[in-house]
């Protein structure tokens, strides 16, 4: 921090005569300081780690980083890093097909959990026992951790706003940091305004050309040039790609990770910079190249309009294009989106976003699940399923130190679906003593017991199993986020979501059961029912027992809610119970296309698999975020995508139980 600003070169005399104060004021760059979200001042960053899942297989099995490699899931792949992508090795290729296309491919295949074994394990016979196994993303979780540590570590520890934003990318409002590097730099912005006036406009600063080093730049607006002198947001957005830079020299030294980073003024603009050049480089959108930069976009690749929103915004208004809706008034925004949609919608395409980068790393809660193809249909299969599925909870739960006392969760949850139809039972873990494997396999048995007992529910085409509301020891019966919560909202939070979980958990459950549940939301419902339109409807709506499936389809910034899809962009998660909703379409030659991410599929079934492995991936990722599912309790997951398939294989006699051998990264990883 106390390093000279070689970046800045000093300004001609003449040119800061001609301007003599910045546009930017005294009470902005205070802004800075308390990470005000609409400060014109505000730097924030996106950084996303590059073929996420194909790095880490590369790091682990310690290949050059020449060699091409993916990953490889059943016959499907779900990472491919950029060796490879140069053969034209893409998501949509089957293993065989990129074996074709490049001999020297590495395809490793993803570890799995598998029937009768006790922990999740790289296995060589993988790809062929899709009946017997489920996918593990323990191995990327962990790393993940790692990689959030040191980005941690590497910002001062009471100025840092980290947002794990999903399993490979992070969210940082870097105001505050760079505020303080700006005052260091620069002592003419540390004294009191003129006459105490927070409106004065602060001096010019000293210097007329900054030097970006090797960040991609975008292009300014065509009323701005390249010899404008720089003004504080520049010089701002600057300090925030050093440190950006740094963070990445940092994670690529420590663990041989390469990233790509955005820096702009808010999260939307960061995110799609952090796009806009990979791998293992980093954009730089300044305010006066925002309209430039974004004219050229489809809004559906922003943040948030990837999915149904989006959907409904360019059907309204029969155009995808940024530039199409600039010329749309905000009035007649308001007038078909509703007014708070509208206003959002207006502020999008031009670069304002107000979100929060929302620091939040505890794990809320976990879930395991699996989708069968073809369905199974006796108690027998669907309790061998449970079993892995404990096994899998339990060893994360393991690892959030539930054998410690630690922390514990406080619910479990069942989803199962049948054809279109998803059942849900919950019931509180019983506290007092400590957690073990078997308790939750009880918990477990009991309510698929209760599903099952309601008649009519086989064939079985999904089952998942989560827990929640994890309690922190020391804080007895309050969730940690209690403690974040003041007054108004503290009381807020004590009485609506009982409401809401009245009414979202279906079926009928134990009366006392029911008066013990205990919302666990905490402080980011709150943020999400602020930020969601009204007029786009509640943040998480539930499948009903009654086969109705609907689609939690979420507002602007129920961020919650969104996750990055295959494209990088944002895109509203689904609704659990409608994960295989009718989200495609045919085209004339028999070609199904994901509308998620524009996946070609040769059949109905490929395209049905297809959508549950992004629904699986979801899951995942909300995990990651530590957001809500299934209305009422946050989320978690690691689930089991899986193209096609056959019948999920014999009885393994042997019970999962916790992990014994590790694996590398089965190890317990501890971070801030
Ligand atoms: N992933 C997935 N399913 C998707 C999208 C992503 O399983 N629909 C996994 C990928 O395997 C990936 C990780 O999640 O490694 C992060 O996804 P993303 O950032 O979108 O892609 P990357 O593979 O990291 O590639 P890029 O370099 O383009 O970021
Ligand atoms: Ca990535
Ligand atoms: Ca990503």
């Amino acid at each position: 921090m106390s390093s000279p600003p070689q970046s800045f070169q000093g300004s001609s005399p003449a040119a800061a005569l001609a301007r003599r104060r910045s546009q930017f004021t005294y009470r902005n760059l205070s802004q800075m300081a308390s990470y005000n979200t609409s400060c014109p001042l505000r730097v924030v960053a996106h950084v996303d780690l590059d073929c996420f899942y194909a790095q880490a297989e590369m790091v682990r099995l310690g290949v050059a980083e020449d060699q091409p490699l993916a990953v490889q899931q059943w016959q499907g792949l779900i990472a491919v890093n950029y060796p490879a992508r140069a053969f034209g090795i893409g998501r949509m290729c089957t293993a065989t097909e990129a074996k074709k296309l490049c001999p020297s491919l590495i395809a490793q295949h993803v570890a799995t959990w598998r029937e009768g074994d006790d922990t999740w394990a790289y296995r060589p016979d993988a790809a062929d026992s899709i009946a017997t196994d489920k996918v593990s993303l323990d191995p990327y979780r962990l790393e993940s951790r790692r990689i959030l540590a040191v980005i941690k570590e590497h910002l001062p520890a009471h100025l840092q706003k980290v947002e794990k934003a999903g399993i490979d990318e992070v969210f940082l409002d870097l105001s505050a940091h760079v505020h303080a590097v700006l005052l260091e730099r620069f002592p003419e912005l540390a004294g009191p305004p003129p006459d105490g006036d927070p409106s004065a406009q602060l001096p010019i600063p000293p210097i007329s050309a900054l030097d970006w080093q090797a960040d991609a730049l975008v292009d300014l607006d065509d009323e701005h040039g390249e010899f404008d002198d720089p003004d504080w947001d520049d010089v701002a957005i600057l300090v925030g790609s050093e440190i950006v830079r740094n963070i990445r020299a940092a994670i690529r030294d420590k663990l041989r990770y390469t990233c790509a980073g955005g820096i702009a003024r808010n999260k939307l603009l960061s995110k799609l910079g952090s796009a806009h050049k990979k791998p293992n480089q980093q954009t730089v959108i300044r305010n006066r190249a925002v309209r430039h930069f974004l004219s050229g976009f489809k809004f559906t690749k922003f943040r948030n309009l990837g999915g149904k929103l989006g959907e409904q915004v360019s059907q309204t208004f029969n155009t995808e294009s940024v530039q199409d809706l600039l010329a749309v008034s905000a009035e007649q925004l308001k007038l078909k989106l509703g007014d708070d949609t509208g206003v959002w919608v207006y502020n999008t395409m031009r670069g304002i976003d107000t979100s929060e980068v929302n620091p939040r790393t505890q794990i809320k809660s976990m879930l395991s699940a699996k989708s069968f193809r073809p369905s199974i249909s006796t108690v027998e299969q669907a309790t061998r399923w449970l079993r892995i599925f404990v096994a899998d909870i339990f060893a994360r739960l393991v690892e959030e130190g539930v054998l410690e006392n630690k922390r514990r969760p406080k619910t479990i949850n069942l989803h199962y679906r049948h054809g279109s139809q998803t059942r849900s039972r919950q019931s509180v873990i019983p506290q007092g003593r400590s957690l073990d494997e078997e308790t939750l396999y009880g918990l477990a048995r009991t309510l698929m017991n209760q599903i099952i007992q309601e008649g009519q529910v086989w064939p079985c085409s999904n089952l998942s199993l989560s827990v929640g509301g994890f309690e922190d020891a020391i804080s007895g019966n309050m969730g940690i986020d209690s403690f974040l919560l003041k007054g108004d909202e503290a009381q807020a939070r004590a009485l609506a979501p009982r409401a809401r979980l009245e009414d979202e958990v279906s079926g009928p459950s134990h009366p006392a059961e029911k008066r013990r549940r205990v919302d666990d939301g905490g402080i980011q419902r709150f943020f999400t029912k602020r930020e969601t339109p009204p007029s786009l409807g509640s943040s998480d709506a539930v499948a009903k027992d009654n086969g109705g499936e609907t689609l939690g389809s979420r507002g602007p910034d129920a961020e919650s809610g969104t996750t990055a899809d295959l494209n990088g962009s944002s895109v509203p998660v689904p609704d659990e119970g409608s994960a295989t909703q009718a989200n495609d379409q045919e085209t004339g030659a028999g070609v199904h296309l994901c509308a998620q991410c524009g996946a070609r599929m040769e059949s109905p079934d490929a395209l049905q698999s297809h959508q549950d492995w992004h629904f699986a991936k979801e899951l995942q990722e909300r995990e990651e975020r530590g957001t809500l599912v299934f209305g009422n309790q946050p989320s978690a997951s690691a689930a089991s995508p899986q193209p096609g398939g056959r019948k999920p294989g014999p009885a393994a006699s042997k019970r999962p139980g916790r992990p014994k051998k590790t694996e590398r990264g089965q190890q317990k990883l501890s971070f801030g």
